[in-house]
């Protein structure tokens, strides 16, 4: 079929044809959006979910619906080589800007222009171009109070303008320990002002007990919410909404095919759907189209997508990994990984750390392992493990 009018999107954070399976996520995000706009309090929220299930999708469609009802909104992500204050100012900076309609004229938004700034020079951060006001010399240095500060300044300016602020994240598994426990701070000195800020985050799984384990209260002050691979219903939704509005039909075989070999992961459906397209001929795209696709498909993710994160591991992280995928069917134990290994659990531990902390992989139960990143394993046996 004409490439030209593919209609998907397989890539990072690119807004699929149609989002299927999410309805109630954005309808929770709305509702809390609204809410802290009418002065009811809200819970922050963290969506975790593996590699490609559409977190970042998700973070964007709430930035959208957070800028439509009216509300100024701040959009950015963490890395494992930024600090927070880093890869926040600038966002901060240019949300106050929005908020700033009077430019600059009223003192409320004065003083957080020049709390911001001096926020920015005791945190070292390279504020580059923009200009940042008069020093208003109330931080301390210590990241978890003068983080609160800075939000309680944005929220009250907020409020006295009747609007919220949204903060979003994402990637926020890379955030530092104590990064992560101010930003936490920060939230409960919110939350406790009721000031009209709401905080949507995205990451990995062991979101859940990094928070935890920063601020042993951060499981009541926000909503994790799973972000799953699609069910069936959803993801031939996916696939035949998209084709139909190009007037091309799948038989019922071909959607089951690619539903079988995806098992629902986003990403993998984008994928497949994309180069299903570029191989039918003609409609309705069959079941062997989509076991052609299978191929170029497997041998893409195999040189692609799967290879560029293996070899973002050290050598004795992708032992660790091999280790993993010949223990069979995940999760495993991190026990019966180091026995694969030839090595002692205490030996095997740091390693483990190292790749949870790389992103790859995750515990999803005491004393568990399995893999971030959506079928791995396979990858891992189809390449490296002689059967
Ligand atoms: N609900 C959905 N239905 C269909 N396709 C989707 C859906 N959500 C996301 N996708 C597609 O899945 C792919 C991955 O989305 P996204 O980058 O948001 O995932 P992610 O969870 O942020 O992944 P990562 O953890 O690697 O950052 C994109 O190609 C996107 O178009
Ligand atoms: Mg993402």
């Amino acid at each position: 079929m004409n490439p030209v009018n593919n209609p998907f999107t397989p890539g990072a954070g690119t807004p699929p044809p149609e989002l299927a399976g999410r309805e109630t996520v954005l309808q929770d995000a709305d509702n809390a959006i609204k809410r802290t706009l009418n002065n009811k309090i809200a819970k922050s929220q963290i969506m975790l979910g593996l590699r490609g299930v559409g977190k970042t999708v998700l973070l964007n469609k709430i930035y959208q619906i957070a800028e439509d009802l009216g509300t100024f909104a701040a959009i950015f992500e963490a890395s494992s080589s930024q600090t927070l204050p880093e890869t926040m100012t600038q966002p901060l900076y240019r949300l106050l800007l929005k908020l700033d309609r009077s430019r600059k004229t009223e003192n409320d938004i004065k003083r957080v222009f020049g709390l911001l700034g001096q926020f920015a020079r005791l945190f070292k951060v390279k504020i580059g171009e923009f200009e940042v006001g008069i020093d208003p010399g109330i931080l301390t240095g210590d990241l978890a109070l003068d983080l609160g500060d800075l939000f309680v300044l944005i929220g009250e300016a907020a409020k006295s303008r009747h609007t919220a602020v949204i903060i979003l994240i994402d990637e926020v598994q890379y955030l530092e320990e104590d990064d992560l426990a101010a930003l936490i701070l920060a939230m409960h000195r919110i939350s406790q002002k009721q000031l009209p800020i709401l905080l949507f985050g995205a990451g990995l799984p062991q979101l859940a007990k990094l928070a935890g384990d920063a601020k042993s209260y951060a499981e009541r002050l926000f909503d994790y919410i799973t972000i799953d691979k699609l069910d069936n219903i959803s993801s031939a939704l996916a696939l035949e909404r998209p084709v139909l509005r190009e007037n091309v039909k799948f038989e019922p075989e071909a959607v089951g095919k690619i539903i079988e070999e995806t098992e629902g992961y986003p990403y993998f459906i984008q994928l497949w759907g994309s180069l299903v397209w570029d191989i039918a001929k003609a409609s309705p795209i069959t079941i062997n189209d989509v076991v052609r696709a299978t191929e170029k498909s497997v041998a893409m993710l195999d040189s692609g997508f799967f290879r560029i994160r293996y070899e973002r591991l050290t050598e004795r992280q992708q032992d660790y990994a091999k280790a993993m995928a010949r223990a069979g069917k995940l999760p495993v134990s991190s026990a019966e990984v180091a026995e694969i290994m030839g090595i002692t659990v205490r030996q095997a531990a740091p390693i483990r750390d190292e790749v949870m902390k790389k992103g790859m992989a995750y515990s999803p139960g005491r004393g568990l392992i399995s893999f971030s990143v959506p079928k791995f394993e396979d990858y891992l046996r189809r390449n490296f493990i002689k059967v």
